[in-house]
């Protein structure tokens, strides 16, 4: 799998109206969860690791484990690194055999973010590598850090100056938070249309845990392209192993435990598919 054949998939799904769901795993298990619901939904989607899990399980594993994943899928999976605040971790990503990655800069003022993204986009471009970089600011208490007040919001000019870095997609920040939600999400749609008509460049919505799903349609509608899903993910599989862990006792064996477990995030994850209308289109 290549940045160019996600480029292919990200149009495609924008001319079809639905979104590419890219879900965050934490080890082989989640991991291979996700592959298989997605294989079972004949959807193509993405695959990330975060940096604390890039380097918790090493680049090199983590991107022959996602190199081997790729190849072997029956539908098309790409693996992702997610919000990197480091050019060098994006970097190594992209030597590891990762298709895709995300310099996120956004903490910096738009010329620093533009110059990182750019170190990444030339390095990346070489291998075929999809980068995407973020404008705005994600909020919620994520690996990003807490953001609270107006200060998330995206500015149209900035985000059509980021894109013409030569980045492939954009992580717009548009009211959307990392982990749960502490009632409705406030999406800005309007911000968020009025970006996707000043620039070309597929938007990618960050946050997707707790968003409803009415609401993952009408950003989809706007523009978005790619929808990033990571907290339901981790809850189902660690609450489901606290649940497996007391059913089985004392000293299960770690496939009995892992098995029912590995059913429980998948079927997390053929929800989000299909919210975001991904599925059959593998
Ligand atoms: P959630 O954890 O809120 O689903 O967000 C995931 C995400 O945006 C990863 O980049």
């Amino acid at each position: 799998m290549t940045g160019d054949k996600l480029h292919e998939l990200i149009q495609k799904a924008d001319k079809g109206g639905y979104a590419i769901v890219s879900f965050n795993y934490s080890d082989i298990w989640d991991f291979l969860s996700i592959i298989e619901a997605a294989e079972e939904e004949r959807a193509p989607i993405m695959i990330a690791s975060n940096p604390l899990v890039a380097r918790a399980i090493g680049i090199e594993l983590c991107g022959a484990l996602g190199v081997a994943a790729m190849k072997k899928a029956s539908v098309p999976v790409f693996h992702h690194l997610d919000h990197s605040f480091d050019v060098e971790l994006c970097k190594a990503a992209v030597d590891h055999g990762y298709p895709s990655v995300m310099i996120d800069a956004s903490k910096h003022e738009l010329e620093k973010n533009i110059e990182m993204s750019k170190e990444v986009v030339e390095y990346a471009k070489a291998k075929k590598v999809h980068v995407e970089a973020e404008i705005g600011k994600i909020k919620g208490k994520g690996i990003e850090g807490d953001f609270a007040g107006g200060d998330f919001l995206a500015s149209v000019s900035d985000a059509v100056e980021l894109a013409a870095c030569g980045i492939d997609s954009l992580a717009v920040g548009i009211g959307t938070a990392h982990g749960f939600y502490q009632g409705k999400p406030e999406i800005n749609f309007e911000r968020l249309a009025q970006i996707n008509a000043a620039t070309d460049t597929p938007l990618v919505l960050h946050g997707g845990t707790g968003i409803p799903v009415e609401d993952i349609k009408r950003a989809i509608a706007n523009g978005i392209n790619k929808v990033n899903v990571g907290t339901t993910i981790h809850c189902a599989y660690m609450n489901g192993m606290r649940e497996e862990l007391v059913r089985l006792g004392e000293n299960p064996y770690t496939l009995d435990v892992v098995k029912p477990v590995k059913e429980k995030i998948k079927a997390v994850v053929k929800r989000w598919i299909r919210a975001c209308g991904a599925n059959g289109k593998a």
